[in-house]
């Protein structure tokens, strides 16, 4: 858990040009994700914290868990797209040896983990994220949660997530959510999962 980030939250500039991700992902859905709809939940996440003096030492990952609902809403559209926008690269480079033989030992195959995850994202229903996350056993689970929550910290480390909001693909494949879920599989950024995997 990184315990540094905490208010007031600065944008993070996206890892890549706006256009480095097609065809997977156009310009303008990144354009509009990452300025609008990012900066969104970061600007409304300073404002509430603003009006709470006793929230701004408390970070970044613990007010995705708070029980104000307005917070934890805000701060997990911070964290969320932060991940996801990590998770993501124009540069793919296949999983490190170490790294395959954990997919394989968790999912059976690599192909089979890519399965796992289009398939559970395409089944999800409304907005929310599916993660690629280790369990306390060492094994990769696929997980979903709803809205902007995140998944448990204290069981499961994180090493992608993937936008299941429309706003994630709907000006690219309206409502073909699949589409865009096989065309991820192409820009996910496994040297920057590993390097969360390893933290
Ligand atoms: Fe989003």
């Amino acid at each position: 858990m990184n315990f540094e980030n905490y208010y007031p939250f600065t944008p993070a500039p996206l890892p890549y040009d706006f256009e480095a991700l097609k065809p997977y992902i156009s310009e303008y859905t990144l354009y509009f994700h990452h300025d609008k709809h990012y900066k969104d939940y970061l600007n409304k996440l300073n404002e509430l914290l603003a009006a709470s003096p006793f929230m701004q030492n408390v970070p970044l990952e613990v007010l995705t868990k708070t029980e104000n609902a307005d917070l934890r809403k805000n701060a997990g559209g911070v964290y969320n797209h932060e991940l996801y926008f990590n998770s993501l690269t124009p540069n793919y480079k296949e999983p490190s040896a170490k790294m395959k033989k954990l997919i394989s030992d968790s999912f059976g195959s690599e192909q089979n983990m890519r399965n796992k995850l289009i398939d559970t994202g395409t089944a999800h229903t409304g907005s929310g994220y599916i993660w690629l996350a280790e369990n306390p056993n060492g094994i990769l689970e696929v997980l979903t949660t709803p809205n902007q929550d995140t998944i448990d910290f204290d069981k499961f480390t994180p090493l992608m997530n993937i936008d299941l909001w429309e706003h994630s693909y709907y000006l690219d494949k309206q409502n073909r959510r699949k589409d865009y879920l096989n065309g991820i599989m192409n820009i996910l950024n496994w040297e920057k999962a590993e390097d969360r995997l390893e933290r």
